[in-house]
This record gives C-alpha cells, structure tokens and sequence, in this order.
C-alpha cells in the first residue's frame, strides 16, 4: 500500500461508561500506561487529559459538573498518577459529540495545572494532539476509518465494468474490513486467471532484477521464493509472509479494505506494521494498475521489509508522524514516496533501485535508472516539499547513501517536528510509550546504560 499524494496515500503509482449522572468507575493506571481506551466511535468522540490544581477532596465533583452544564456526555473516565507533576494525578475524558464542548474545554482548561485535547477530528490547536494508536490492537480501528471501499472502482478503473472483477474486489475489501489483530491472516485461493496476471508480473520483473535491484532485495528475493511460494505460478499468502517477516525484522502484514489516510497508514510503520492490499490487478492490464495490489505490495515492497536496516528506517517515519501535525504528516508521507515508493540508493559506482514504486513496474524501473530523469540526494527536510507526478514517471528521484544514512537523517528530521513529547516503541509490549515527564526518560536512560555496560563486557571478551 501507499503509493499516493500524501493526503491520500495509496492511489497508486504506476501508478465506556455510564453517562453524567450516576458515578464512573474509574481504573488506575500507571504513568506510561495507554492515554485511550477504545470508544464506542473513535472518529467522532475526543478526548481530554487534565491535572487538577490540587489533591482537594472533591475535586473530580467539580469537573462533572462542568460537563453536566455544558450537557457534555461522557464516554469513559480515568484517573491515573501524573507523568509530568510529582505527586499529581491526571484525569482522561472521552467526550461523546454533543452538547457545547467547547464551552466545557473552555471551563476544565481555566482550572486546571494543564490540558490536552486528543481528538480524531483534529484541529491546528495548540492544545491538540491529533489522535495516534498506543496499542498494537488500537491498528483494528482504522478498519472502518478508510477513504473508500477496495470495490468502489473509477470510471477509468480497468475493471470498472466488470462485474466479476467488482464482486471478487468486494471479497478482498470484507476480508481485510473484518480482520482482527491477532487472527491469521485469510487464506485466499486464487483464481487460474488472477494467477497468470500474477504469473506475467513476476515473469518480466525477475529478469530485470540483478542487474536494477538494491543488493538488500537481491539477498531477500530468494528467500522468499525458498520459504514463501514466491513463483510464476502461485500467488504468495499474506500470512505466509507476515510470518517470514516477523522472523527476520518483527515486520508483519495487515490486510487493508481501502483506502487510508497517510496519518493512519504512517502509524502503522511505527508498530512494524504493514497495510497490504491482497487482490490482483485486472487481467486486461497486467503490466499497470491505477492502484497498489498484490503485485506491487509483495514483489516491491515485501523483499525490504526483510532487511534490519530498513525496516528501522520504515518505521522512523511512521514514529515521527504520531501526533505529528498535519502539514508534517504531509512532509512525511512525501519523504516516504521519495524513499519507501520510488528510492535510489548508491552501490559502489552504480545507481541501484530500492522502492516498491520502481521494483514493481518494469518500465519504470529501467527509466528510473537510465539518464533520463534528475537524481538528487534524499535530504529529508527539502525531499519533504517536493512536488510529485502520480500518474506518470517521476521526474525526479532521491538517492540515499545506506539505509543507515537515511535512517539517521530521518530520525534528525523528526526531531524539528513540533511535538510536546517523544515516542519510543516498546518491543515487548507492542505499544507505544509517550516520552513528556523527566522520570520516565532518567529510567530509560538508566536502562540504556545498563545495555551498554553489557555491550562494553562483550566487547572485552572478544
Ligand atoms: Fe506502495
């Protein structure tokens, strides 16, 4: 997936709790623990973080009755130790939409120690913080959060009218609309005619590869054929490669009914998480599609995702877009189509091609290549303004020294987006820590020289 203008990514290339009135229950969590809970409408509620001014018995009495005036229903309440405060406490509000809310925000700002709205409906507010997946699980909302259903095809769709073609595409969209984190990834069996459009894809793409391919894909590419049925005539399982990912770099694959927004698809890098398309580009047209498919995904983006290096540059952009404004989000998925979708990289004296964009097309891989087209270094913060085709060969490309090089710049870039809090990714939990209090940050400092005391010892062994 993802090959779009940023705001709407994945056109292709190539183109709860009782309401006010009767008394919540409210869990305690511990500072770093989840900010949200799922609502019963992620897209429309909004949520409130806000410390009281002090430990006053009643205090949270106050607060309702602000929201009862303001006839604000509540979705869900917590309380929990304050992060940023020595001592405090925080409370977590989801709003239900209704009643005047912003006479409410208003109210609760003016007395309390400090405030954050977190909303779906974000709004260039300094007090907002566009809503982000904490959660690994939280990636099974933005099911029902796409632009469009996988089976609404344009007038100029090369299966528009189709009826078969329409139908199967609908299959695919439910499949990936009902999927659930943590449940297999649906077997699909594939028809003879999507297997030979597969078969023709692959047939053409594999000759072009040694001599126009990165060495990463290179390396990958056979592997997967060893492990994951990657062949002229079978069309690989996404499961069978979520799998083989997940092995190699914690990557794994999540079916994806239409289209998303870049916020939604960026965070999904930030877990290792990959929203891939799992139908077949009509049989008419086997050399293009108006859209990312399966083609695209497995035989461009999939080889990469393999590689350490760049799996953690992949999701260096999607931890930079948590809560990241929107024009950043837009500079983001900019970077993302410079570099994940239509990549150059540097091998010895040559130029070598690591973007899904290029090792999914055949023609635009050798043009990408020849002297045709401008080729200028990837600098995230200019790379992020360029302006870009989406229907036709770019005229320009980006080229990256390594993977670790652009990793590097990357996680520099982020660094100048406006954020009032870091965010690192916790492995172990799968989920995502908010970085805003000194106490967290000294205890993974701590950690981290733990760490490095054990490399240190190694290192002494050797
Ligand atoms: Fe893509």
């Amino acid at each position: 997936m993802m090959c779009s203008k940023p705001t709407d990514i994945s056109k292709p290339i190539t183109k709860e709790s009782p309401p006010l009135g009767s008394p919540p229950d409210i869990p305690k969590l511990m500072p770093g623990g989840n900010y949200i809970k799922p609502g019963r409408d992620s897209a429309k509620s909004c949520c409130l973080i806000f410390s009281p001014p002090s430990e006053k018995v009643g205090i949270l009495a106050r607060y309702l009755k602000i929201f009862e005036i303001h006839e604000v229903n509540l979705l869900h309440i917590e309380s929990r130790p304050s992060a940023k405060i020595h001592n405090h406490y925080e409370f977590m509000v989801e709003c239900a939409p209704g009643g005047d809310l912003g006479a409410a925000i208003s109210d609760v700002r003016e007395i309390s120690e400090y405030f954050t709205i977190i909303s779906r409906n974000y709004k260039d507010n300094k007090d907002t913080v566009p809503w982000f997946p904490r959660r690994i699980r939280d990636l099974d909302r933005f099911a029902n959060q796409i632009l469009s259903y996988g089976s609404e095809l344009d007038s100029d769709h090369p299966g528009f009218t189709d009826a078969v073609y329409r139908e199967r595409r609908k299959y695919f969209a439910d499949i990936a609309y009902n999927y659930k984190y943590g449940q297999p990834l649906p077997h699909v069996d594939y028809t003879a005619e999507e297997t030979e459009t597969w078969g023709k894809v692959f047939k053409q793409l594999v000759t072009l590869y040694p001599t126009h391919a990165c060495k990463e894909h290179n390396h990958v590419f056979p592997l997967l054929v060893q492990n994951c049925g990657y062949r002229e005539d079978n069309v690989p399982q996404l499961e069978d490669i979520s799998n083989f990912l997940k092995d190699c770099t914690g990557f794994t694959l999540r079916p994806v009914a239409g289209l998303l927004s870049s916020r939604d698809f960026l965070a999904g890098l930030a877990f290792r998480v990959f929203h891939s398309t799992q139908y077949i580009r009509h049989s008419s047209h086997p050399y293009y599609t108006p859209e990312p498919d399966a083609c695209h995904e497995l035989l461009g983006h999939v080889p990469l995702f393999a590689d350490p290096a760049f799996a953690q540059f992949s999701q260096e952009i999607g931890l930079a877009s948590l809560g990241a404004p929107d024009d950043y989000i837009e500079k983001l998925a900019t970077c993302f189509w410079f570099t994940v979708e239509f990549g150059l990289c540097h091998e010895d004296d040559q130029l070598k091609a690591y973007g899904a964009g290029l090792l999914s097309s055949y023609g635009e891989l050798q043009y990408a290549l020849s002297d045709k087209p401008e080729v200028r270094p990837f600098e995230p913060a200019k790379t992020a303004l360029q302006k870009y085709p989406i229907t036709e060969y770019q005229p320009i490309y980006y080229v990256s020294e390594s993977f670790e090089d652009a990793k590097e710049k990357m996680i520099k870039y982020a660094s100048t987006i406006p954020r009032s809090f870091g965010v690192r990714y916790n492995a172990y939990t799968q989920s995502i820590e908010v970085l805003d209090s000194k106490p967290q940050i000294e205890t993974l400092v701590q950690n981290v020289t733990q760490e490095m005391q054990i490399l240190l010892d190694s290192l002494r062994k050797l």
